[in-house]
């Protein structure tokens, strides 16, 4: 940061993350796998949600929206991230780069909020069982997934306004391999100290408020429930400890990133791949191998399928 020539920053050097063919070639198959396992699973629930009427209710409808949005987030820097392993040059133009920040934000921002909205709906479920239709009626559902999607946006704007008029003008190498705040706002050549700042507050601050509010959420519930009966505290626990898997697995890595004040590169770019490669392929993953309607639902939709086929 200390030498400022004067010259303009108009691009930024991406990190390799493999120098020799054979791990290239590992990674590629990796990722790629990975890649299209997001892809297809996540659209899986999408249209199953969409075309089985037995799943339209709040559980479903918000699992499905989290899957477009999980589809969305690991879009933002799985593609290129791919296609970067076998180039010798990864630059990535200053544009290209808001723009991945500023999607990334988007799409990190509603998943932390439909993932509060589903540990609602479950309160709802298990601890109101009888006020569970008027409460998460649809017009609830339709406004928990808009206030997700507002709170993103304001959640990315307000950390984006103060990084798209930076100066540029020193080192440009990201060191990691996806452009992010706390990565770019250190290679603008003016004293950034408060800017960093407000990253931290901004999203670890707010990853690590969801995370406890999440936490305290589902012990809320579990021991609500086990007022009740065993069996129903099993039940319950089947169904949280899947929702729990997924807030553990999406927060400790944003919370590493943002929060934790000493960044080690290997270990940010290990928590980077889990966001964005294992926990979107994670929720159909959970969802339609641990879940009994799902799984029904899927039957049905394949003879559906089968006899409108015999059909023609
Ligand atoms: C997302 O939620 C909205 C509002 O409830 C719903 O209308 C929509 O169908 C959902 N999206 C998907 C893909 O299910």
């Amino acid at each position: 940061m200390d030498q400022v020539n004067g010259s303009v920053v108009t691009e930024f050097v991406l990190l390799g993350l493999a120098q020799s063919l054979g791990m290239q070639l590992l990674l590629f198959l990796f990722f790629s796998t990975f890649y299209v396992g997001i892809i297809l699973g996540n659209l899986f629930i999408v249209f199953t949600v969409i075309f089985d009427s037995h799943l339209h209710s709040p559980m479903y409808i918000l699992l499905a929206n989290l899957s477009l949005v999980d589809l969305g987030l690991s879009s933002t820097t799985v593609p290129r991230m791919i296609s970067d392993l076998f180039s010798d040059c990864k630059i990535i133009s200053l544009h290209s780069c808001m723009i991945q920040m500023f999607f990334i934000h988007i799409t990190g921002g509603v998943e932390m909020v439909l993932l509060i909205a589903m540990a609602y709906d479950r309160y709802t479920a298990i601890c109101k069982p009888l006020h569970y239709l008027t409460i998460m009626n649809p017009k609830m559902c339709m406004l928990l997934v808009v206030a997700a999607w507002t709170i993103g946006v304001i959640h990315a704007v307000s950390q984006f306004v103060f990084v798209v008029n930076l100066p540029f003008c020193g080192p440009n190498n990201v060191g990691s391999f996806y452009c992010d705040f706390p990565r770019v706002i250190k290679l603008a050549c003016i004293d950034t100290y408060g800017l960093e700042f407000v990253v931290t507050a901004n999203s670890g601050f707010i990853s690590m408020g969801t995370f406890l509010l999440l936490i305290a959420s589902y012990i809320f519930i579990l021991v609500t429930v086990r007022q009740y009966s065993s069996k129903d505290l099993s039940r319950a626990f089947f169904t949280l400890s899947a929702h729990i898997t997924v807030v553990f697995l999406f927060f400790l890595p944003c919370m590493f990133l943002y929060v934790w004040p000493f960044p080690t590169k290997s270990l940010d770019i290990f928590f980077a791949i889990v966001d964005f490669v294992v926990t979107p392929v994670l929720n159909p993953a959970i969802y339609t191998l641990r879940n009994r309607e799902m799984k029904v639902a899927m039957r049905r939709l394949s003879r559906q399928v089968v006899s409108s086929r015999d059909l023609m």
